[in-house]
């Protein structure tokens, strides 16, 4: 008994708070999900013509209901992706892991995405955080997701308190079926929580069905997102067949480590251990040389004799949950610091390298986004842009 609330106290992954040492195999029995087996990966690569490396390499590594989805996809039945940001900071890179593989999905299998921009969310949930600062923030992290490349014909941008008249219909339909125990249950909520926060999940989950709304037809839902965000749909998924639509499929993504290492995940709120969007070349060199985690050796000479370890190592874990999509070059990365002829400051320079020149086409991007984002938003009265 004693030792099982120990192992429950070892890391804690909630849409609010992720810490510790995060064991995926057992929060995907935590959660009820299941693990990306190689038969899915197999159906996926039939559609798509190849596998993204995130899917390769176990960066998106859980789903529920992807064979209904493929099924349905194969039957003809297009689904449409969603996923969404919460504003209250600046984007670092752990959260364009999710957003690069939703991109992709989106060419592979040219389908439409609605991105949510809950404007109130992070307003409700943090203390000291105000309503117009959140504002300046959902339009600086636009700028991020328009930077990615969205195909803007297909791409809806959906901001809840701007597109409210779209959403808060389907979201108190949604509010009604779901009780105050099972949130609380769910997210460990007191008493003393604001009564927003407590209606917040109705408006995340609103946008799975948005779209068979709006086009009177049922169509299937593919939610790409960071498996802290599952228990919202957890909830919601119970509601939405008994307002006639199907469950979503989700594909879950583990998280980014920090720059100090294993635990808990890359933070805006924790500034040394992230490498912001925005962040000039100066800046990345010096954190990644500050405070990425080694697995290297104390001394040369040891390092040089017994190798590293890159599945410790910070630098090395970005190059392959992001930086590195070759395969062979990884490996040889992988196997020469293991060997210890690369050192911990070779490698460190190489990822240096890859960031700084994804930052650059990022920041170029992002500054023509400043003119093209309108034409993600939806349109205050209307879905039709
Ligand atoms: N709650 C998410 C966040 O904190 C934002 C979000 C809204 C989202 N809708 C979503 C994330 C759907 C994943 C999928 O950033």
């Amino acid at each position: 008994m004693k030792k099982e609330s120990r192992e429950h106290d070892e890391f804690s992954v909630t849409p609010w708070e992720v810490r510790g040492n995060i064991d995926y195999e057992k929060l995907i029995k935590k959660f009820g999900v299941e693990k990306l087996n190689d038969k899915i990966l197999a159906r996926i690569k039939k559609h798509a013509g190849e596998l993204h490396p995130m899917l390769r390499r176990g960066v998106f590594f859980a789903h529920r209901d992807m064979n209904w989805l493929l099924d349905e996809y194969e039957k003809g039945n297009r689904f449409f992706l969603y996923t969404g940001r919460s504003p209250s900071g600046p984007i670092h890179i752990g959260h364009l892991m999710p957003w690069i593989f939703t991109k992709w999905l989106q060419d592979k299998f040219n389908v439409e995405l609605w991105f949510q921009f809950p404007d109130e969310e992070k307003f409700l949930f943090k203390k000291n955080l105000g309503f117009d600062e959140v504002q300046k923030w959902t339009h600086e992290n636009m700028l991020d997701v328009a930077a990615l490349g969205f195909n803007p014909k297909k791409t809806h941008f959906l901001v809840n308190t701007k597109n409210a008249n779209l959403l808060y219909p389907e979201a108190v339909k949604i509010a009604k079926k779901i009780s105050f125990s099972t949130v609380k249950a769910a997210f460990g909520f007191t008493n003393d929580l604001n009564i927003g926060a407590i209606f917040y999940t109705s408006m995340q989950a609103a946008p799975v069905i948005l779209p068979s709304v709006l086009k009177k037809k049922k169509i299937p839902c593919l939610i790409p997102l960071a498996i802290d965000q599952d228990p919202h749909f957890r909830v919601a998924r119970d509601v939405y067949p008994k307002l006639g639509f199907p469950k979503p499929a989700i594909i879950h993504s583990i998280f980014l480590p920090p720059l100090q290492g294993t635990q808990g995940k890359m933070s805006s709120s924790e500034k040394s251990s992230a490498i912001f969007t925005t962040d000039s070349p100066k800046e990345v060199e010096t954190k990644i040389k500050k405070y990425a985690f080694s697995g290297g050796k104390d001394t040369l000479e040891e390092h040089r004799k017994h190798g590293g370890n890159p599945d410790k190592d910070v630098s090395y874990q970005y190059l392959k949950f992001f930086f590195e999509p070759d395969d062979k070059k990884l490996q040889k990365i992988h196997d020469d610091y293991k060997s210890g002829r690369l050192l911990t400051s070779e490698l460190k320079q190489i990822l240096i390298e890859k960031i700084n020149k994804f930052l650059k086409e990022h920041q170029k991007k992002r500054k023509l986004a400043e003119k093209s984002v309108g034409k993600f938003l939806v349109k205050l009265n209307g879905f039709k842009k």
